[in-house]
């Protein structure tokens, strides 16, 4: 379907539709408050960051009872932020999966609950989709000026690489083999003492470090090979670092997190470029996922692509409700311009399906 078919100027009588995201999947527990896909009247987080950090990692239990305790909490807060009242929201989106199941669920309830209350439709959304919306948040272009593009959501759980014909049309060119690139970056900055979450304080590190200064392995596979892999850096810099004489200088710390982040973000800039030349029709490139705020990623990516690159407002590179949101509105329009008969009830019927991972062969396939 051509996009412009999808810009009417009223849905349903109403030429903004405001939705209420809900995103609870993982360490975040998050409420945000959008307009029409891309307009943020308000966007609150709760991160558990702290009170996951004495366990070296997220706890599933702790991580689902946090996300009862805050989500009501937070929504309260982002409807009185965003001057709205529940009765104004004319849909509730919220993050069906992937991630932890029991976290998924408490955002998944709280939501059917609203949504029921209120009458109004419950959009479910896929977390790592949704991502991309990110970079979307703000935006004053029409969207038709960005669609068909390229769209990489590089996080601390995925590397997935998209074409994109649409907001709600994705199609999967690549995705890692074994651990996602931020998770390598978490699990290098851990081997180097540095604290969590690891990309950012290796960023900080590289920047005065030379990249060049140690040898790392082109991981990825041949040109062509659409497939990421980090599993096998991560080894690499396990016998680097063994190698070196502790404590490390300053200067070599540098050297060493400058030379891995080149090489983990060097992996995504090839398949990148790959993705520009085999879908030349693509007229931008979206980068979303906690790694895309890494600058130097930026600036590679750039450098390689001739594509303009929007990103996500920094605060919103990570885990935030707006994306799911942004996400929803996008279905919402979708469902109500291309199934006219159930107007009035649109998801009503939709099976409920909190999913933990992805079967990426079956999305391949
Ligand atoms: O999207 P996100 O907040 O959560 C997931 O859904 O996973 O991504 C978190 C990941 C972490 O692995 C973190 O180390 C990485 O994003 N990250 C970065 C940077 N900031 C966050 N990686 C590299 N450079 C950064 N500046
Ligand atoms: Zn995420």
């Amino acid at each position: 379907m051509v996009l412009s078919q999808l810009q009417p100027t009223k849905i349903r009588g109403k030429a903004i539709l405001r939705i209420l995201g809900v995103e609870s999947s993982c360490d975040e527990t998050a409420v945000a408050v959008v307009e029409n896909g891309s307009h943020i009247l308000s966007s609150k987080v709760a991160s558990q960051i702290a009170i996951h950090a004495p366990f070296g990692g997220v706890v599933p239990e702790i991580a689902a009872r946090a996300h009862l305790a805050n989500i009501d909490v937070l929504a309260r807060q982002a409807l009185l932020e965003a001057k709205t009242s529940p009765s104004e929201l004319d849909a509730i989106a919220v993050t069906q999966g992937p991630g932890l199941i029991g976290a998924l669920l408490v955002g998944a309830a709280y939501s059917k609950g609203l949504a029921l209350s209120l009458g109004v439709p419950l959009i479910p959304v896929d977390h790592v989709e949704a991502h991309v919306h990110g970079a979307l948040l703000g935006l004053k272009q029409d969207v038709e000026e960005i669609f068909p593009c390229l769209s990489l959501v590089i996080s601390g759980g995925h590397t997935n690489l998209y074409f994109m014909k649409s907001p709600t049309q994705y199609r999967l060119l690549a995705h890692s083999s074994d651990d996602a690139c931020g998770e390598c970056f978490d699990k290098v900055a851990k081997l180097l003492g540095l604290g969590y979450p690891g990309g950012p304080s290796i960023e900080v590190q590289a920047s005065r470090g030379n990249p060049h200064a140690v040898p790392m392995p082109t991981m990825g596979g041949a040109r062509g090979c659409m497939t990421f892999s980090y599993s096998g850096l991560k080894t690499h810099m396990v016998h680097v670092i063994k190698s070196l004489p502790t404590p490390m200088t300053a200067e070599k710390l540098a050297d060493v997190c400058a030379s891995f982040q080149d090489e983990a973000l060097g992996q995504i800039v090839r398949k990148a470029k790959e993705a520009a030349r085999l879908y030349p029709e693509a007229k931008s490139f979206l980068v979303a996922g906690g790694v895309a705020a890494n600058q130097r990623l930026r600036h590679l990516l750039e450098k390689a692509v001739n594509l303009s690159c929007l990103y996500p407002p920094l605060e919103a590179c990570s885990d935030n409700a707006a994306m799911i949101a942004a996400y929803g509105y996008h279905q919402y329009r979708k469902v109500l311009l291309e199934n006219h008969e159930s107007q009035d009830k649109p998801f009503l019927n939709h099976r409920w399906e909190s999913y933990s991972r992805y079967n990426y062969s079956a999305v391949l396939s």
